[in-house]
C-alpha cells in the first residue's frame, strides 16, 4: 500500500460543452486549481488555424494562463498521428503549456470515426500517436495523455498506460472507468494502485469526486499526487479550494452560494461577450442546472429561469433574481 501524499496538485477537468474559456476563468479564479485543460478540439486530416485553436483557448494570448494564473494544456482528440502531431506543433507554437491528449470520449460518432475511447483497443496506436506528437513539439513543452480504464475491458489498462509511458507521455490522467462504463458510478479507483506497482508515469487519478471526503478516499486507496475533478467542481466550484485547505477552511454551502451569485452575472456578460446572448443563456441554464445538484437555493432559479428564451428578458430576470 502507497501510502497518501500529503502535497498534491487538482485539475480542472476538460468538459466539451461545460468548461470554456469562461467557466474556466471563473472556477479558476475560486482558487485550489494547478492545472485546467481545454476541451477536446476535434483532430480529422486538417491543420487548425490559429484562429480556431484561440478560439478554443483564448488564454493562448494571455501566456496560456487563466487570469488567475492558472496554466492550461490544450487537448487533442484524433485518430490519425501525423495530423494529431501537426495540431500539437502548431499549439506549442502558439504557447501551449501542455499538449493533452485524448483517449477516453465514449461519444458514439467520435468512436465510430476513430478516435476517443476506441482507441483503447489497441495500445500501439496509443503509442504511435503519442509518439508522433511527443516528437513534433518542443522538449520543454510537457505532453500529456487521458485516458478510461479501457473500452469494455479495464485490463487493457495496464497495456495503454505502458504505451503512452513507452511514447514519453509525461503523466496519465486516468478515468477510472470503462467507456462501457459511461458516467455510471462507481470510478473503481482500486485500478490505481496496481497500475502504479508496474509503471512510473505520474498517475492523475479522475472520476467521481464530488466531496472533500471522496477525495479524502481516493487520497488513500490511488496515493496519487495529483487529482482531477469534473463535475463535482462544476457543481461545487469551491470544491477545490476546500480540499487544498482541508484543515484549515470549511465553507458552508450558504458561503459557496453566496460566491456563485456574485459570479453569475459576470458569467452571464462575459459568455455573452464570448459567443452570443442566445450561447449565454443555454449556458447560464446549464450551469443553473449542475449547481442545483449541490445548492438547494440554484433549484428555484433554474426552474424560473429555464422557460425563458430571450437572452435579454433572461439578463434581467436573472440579476432581479439575485438581488
Ligand atoms: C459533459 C462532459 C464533457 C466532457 N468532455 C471531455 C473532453 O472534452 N475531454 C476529455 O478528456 N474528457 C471529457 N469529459 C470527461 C471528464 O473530463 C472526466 O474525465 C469525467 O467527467 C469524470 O470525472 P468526474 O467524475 O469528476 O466528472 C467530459 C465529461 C462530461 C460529463
Amino acid at each position: 500500500m502507497i501510502p497518501p501524499s500529503r502535497s498534491f496538485s487538482l485539475h480542472l477537468a476538460p468538459m466539451e460543452g461545460v468548461v470554456d474559456f469562461v467557466l474556466r476563468d471563473l472556477i479558476t479564479e475560486m482558487g485550489g486549481v494547478d492545472r485546467c485543460v481545454t476541451e477536446f478540439i476535434r483532430v480529422t486530416r486538417h491543420l487548425h488555424s490559429p484562429a480556431i485553436l484561440e478560439r478554443y483557448a483564448p488564454e493562448l494570448k494571455m501566456g496560456c494562463r487563466t487570469r488567475a494564473g492558472t496554466p492550461l494544456f490544450i487537448q487533442f482528440l484524433g485518430g490519425e498521428a501525423t495530423p494529431m502531431a501537426e495540431n500539437a506543433a502548431q499549439a506549442a507554437e502558439l504557447g501551449a503549456l501542455g499538449i493533452d491528449l485524448n483517449f477516453g470520449c465514449p461519444a458514439k460518432t467520435v468512436n465510430r470515426h476513430d478516435g476517443g475511447a476506441s482507441l483503447l483497443k489497441t495500445p500501439e496506436r496509443v503509442f504511435q500517436i503519442t509518439q508522433a506528437v511527443r516528437a513534433a513539439v518542443p522538449l520543454a513543452t510537457p505532453v500529456t495523455v487521458k485516458i478510461r480504464l479501457g473500452f469494455d475491458d479495464p485490463s487493457i489498462c495496464f497495456e495503454n498506460v505502458l504505451a503512452a509511458e513507452n511514447a514519453g507521455a509525461q503523466a496519465l490522467t486516468l478515468h477510472c472507468r470503462t467507456k462501457t462504463d459511461g458516467y455510471r458510478p462507481p470510478a473503481y479507483w482500486e485500478w490505481i494502485p496496481k497500475i502504479r506497482e508496474k509503471t512510473k508515469i505520474p498517475i492523475v487519478a479522475n472520476g467521481e469526486i464530488w466531496t472533500v471526503e471522496d477525495f479524502e478516499r481516493c487520497q488513500e486507496i490511488t496515493g496519487c499526487t495529483s487529482y482531477m475533478l469534473g463535475r463535482g467542481a462544476v457543481a461545487r466550484p469551491t470544491l477545490f479550494r476546500e480540499i487544498k485547505n482541508q484543515a484549515a477552511e470549511k465553507i458552508s454551502i450558504q458561503q459557496s452560494w453566496s460566491q456563485i451569485k456574485m459570479v453569475l452575472p459576470r458569467f452571464f456578460a462575459a459568455s455573452t461577450d464570448y459567443r452570443s446572448g442566445s450561447f449565454a443563456q443555454a449556458r447560464t441554464k446549464q450551469w443553473l442546472k449542475a449547481l442545483a445538484l449541490k445548492h438547494d437555493d440554484a433549484k428555484p432559479l433554474f426552474e424560473e429561469l429555464k422557460v425563458l428564451t430571450q437572452p435579454e428578458q433572461f439578463r434581467s430576470r436573472l440579476e432581479q433574481l439575485l438581488s
